[in-house]
């Protein structure tokens, strides 16, 4: 029996046009979903769009159109993102979907009758823009408050609560007997840390005076619920009725793991008598030629431009071989340019064509049996192995960055190797024992290529299909077949040449500046 895997991204405000974050997101779960259907894991990947909220509304009333004429649009450009991607998502949900709301009102109708969602008046100082209240902690040095608040104003307003603050103690419980609850382990110890301070109850709801996008509260239709209640329920509410619950990973960036998923979503569902998600991955920042890549900034989203040019698959690449998961990291043009040409097309690329070139050559373009069998054709067959050892280990721990780092020793091993055995001298000798070590080294790279090419399939699915075609075998659906150097490569017909990563003229920087 397989086992299930059940997969998500955060739900991306609809409220701008989608930038580098929201791609690296989606490619980073992208490449753990499909490395898990290769393991045979049974895969659900849902991904979606969160479309509540003030700021929809605001966007809405300025362009005179209905708020869901704009999230309709908004969707439709994040859908064409996933295409440009490449993303294999099993399902899309939208938070104005009906599925999704019958769920939050349910969970909001069960709390309600436990008695765990309550009333209360607040007066306080309050952000129109960041529409919250503001406490003193929040002024600046100078005793103001800072810009990124906008008008501040002393309001009085009666809100619905959930009893957040009961649920600490289970919390911090279970983040210390689940040390994989969150991933890398640094996050997790940032959010003990922050549950060392006594947690305020969470108020989840906005008189409709104020806000009318939003799903009604079913005891209290004056009030819509408001933004973490409504857009976490979106991973519960997805599968409700697909026996997949609890979600195995949640992918989310560093800025929304404390409170909104390490403290909110699991007391959600402790309150509520559900099964907590087993794993959160928290990706780092991504700035943009040392600048911060947000939706305010066109910069960041004229890098997704970069998979059009080059290829969503080097995209891809270049996304998880340059991201530390749970570090921040730097997209940069030349960067992007540099390990485009280095890793893709010298590295890789050239080895496959020196072998279609040279088994076109001397073997009328079928792959030869091995024949001599030395300690260069050992150490790479022991290489390997040491690099499928590493490369699984790392994915285990969702380090693709250190997979594939692993994995390019191997791809330059084999380049080395080629240069050690120099067919082309083979090629031309008259000795037996020369034509031998020819045979291997033409069945050794294939074979070394049909390993690399299986196991990088999840990160460049259509580059690394286009390899195994060219070497005249079927594309890879499961890692079976890679955990023992084998020679199915023998006999097989491969192309005569093949342009895996065309050279391209260096890219215009994506900075304006
Ligand atoms: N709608 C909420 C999430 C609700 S999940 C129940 C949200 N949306 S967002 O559009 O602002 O961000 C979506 C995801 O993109 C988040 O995980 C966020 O961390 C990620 N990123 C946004 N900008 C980013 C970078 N510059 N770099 C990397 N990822 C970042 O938050």
């Amino acid at each position: 029996m397989s086992r299930p895997f059940y997969i998500t991204t955060a739900i991306d405000y609809a409220n701008g046009a989608p930038h580098l974050g929201h791609a690296y997101e989606k490619v980073l779960a992208d490449v753990l979903a499909r490395h898990h259907r290769m393991l045979g894991d049974d895969v659900y990947f849902l991904t979606g769009l969160d479309e509540h909220g003030q700021k929809v509304q605001q966007t809405a009333q300025k362009r005179q159109i209905e708020p869901q004429v704009l999230v309709d649009e908004v969707a439709a450009v994040f859908q064409q993102m996933l295409g440009l991607l490449n993303i294999s998502n099993d399902d899309y949900i939208r938070t104005t979907e009906p599925r999704h709301k019958v769920v939050v009102q349910a969970f909001l109708q069960k709390l309600f009758d436990k008695g765990l969602i309550f009333k209360a008046t607040k007066s306080g100082w309050y952000s129109v823009r960041q529409e919250q209240f503001l406490s003193d902690k929040d002024r600046d040095a100078e005793g103001n408050w800072p810009s990124i608040y906008g008008e501040v104003t002393q309001t009085t307003e009666e809100n619905y609560y959930f009893k957040l603050s009961q649920f600490q103690p289970w919390l911090i419980e279970h983040l210390k007997d689940n040390p994989d609850f969150i991933n890398p382990a640094h996050r997790r110890k940032q959010v003990l840390e922050f549950l060392k301070e006594p947690m305020n109850d969470l108020c989840i709801s906005r008189p409709k005076a104020r806000l009318t996008w939003g799903i009604e509260l079913p005891f209290d239709r004056e009030f819509v619920t408001y933004v973490w209640f409504d857009a976490l329920t979106n991973y519960y509410s997805a599968v409700v009725d697909k026996g997949r619950w609890p979600a195995d990973m949640h992918v989310i960036g560093k800025d929304i793991l404390s409170p909104p998923h390490a403290v909110y979503w699991p007391c959600m569902l402790k309150a509520l008598d559900i099964a907590p998600p087993k794993q959160l991955l928290v990706h780092g920042w991504w700035t943009l030629n040392g600048s911060k890549a947000s939706k305010s900034d066109g910069n960041a989203t004229d890098s997704l431009s970069f998979a059009q040019k080059f290829g969503t698959d080097a995209f891809r690449y270049y996304l998880c071989r340059e991201m530390v998961v749970g570090e921040d990291a730097d997209f940069s043009s030349p960067n992007f340019a540099q390990r485009y040409k280095a890793d893709l097309g010298h590295n890789l690329g050239n080895l496959v064509n020196r072998l279609l070139n040279m088994v076109g050559r001397n073997y009328a373009g079928t792959v030869p049996a091995p024949g001599a069998d030395e300690e260069l054709e050992q150490n790479l067959r022991k290489l390997w192995t040491e690099t499928e050892r590493k490369f699984f280990a790392h994915f285990a721990e969702a380090q693709i960055s250190h997979a594939l780092e692993a994995l390019w020793v191997f791809v330059s091993a084999m380049n080395a190797y080629i240069e050690a055995r120099a067919p082309w001298k083979l090629a031309k000798s008259a000795e037996t024992a020369d034509r031998a070590r020819l045979d291997s080294c033409l069945a050794h790279v294939a074979e070394g290529l049909r390993l690399t090419a299986t196991v990088l399939t999840p990160v460049m699915p259509k580059t690394c299909e286009q390899l195994l075609i060219n070497i005249g075998l079927p594309v890879a659906t499961s890692f079976a077949s890679v955990h023992a150097w084998s020679t199915v490569c023998t006999g097989a017909k491969v192309a005569e040449k093949c342009i895996l990563f065309p050279p391209l003229e260096e890219p215009e920087a994506p900075a304006k500046a």
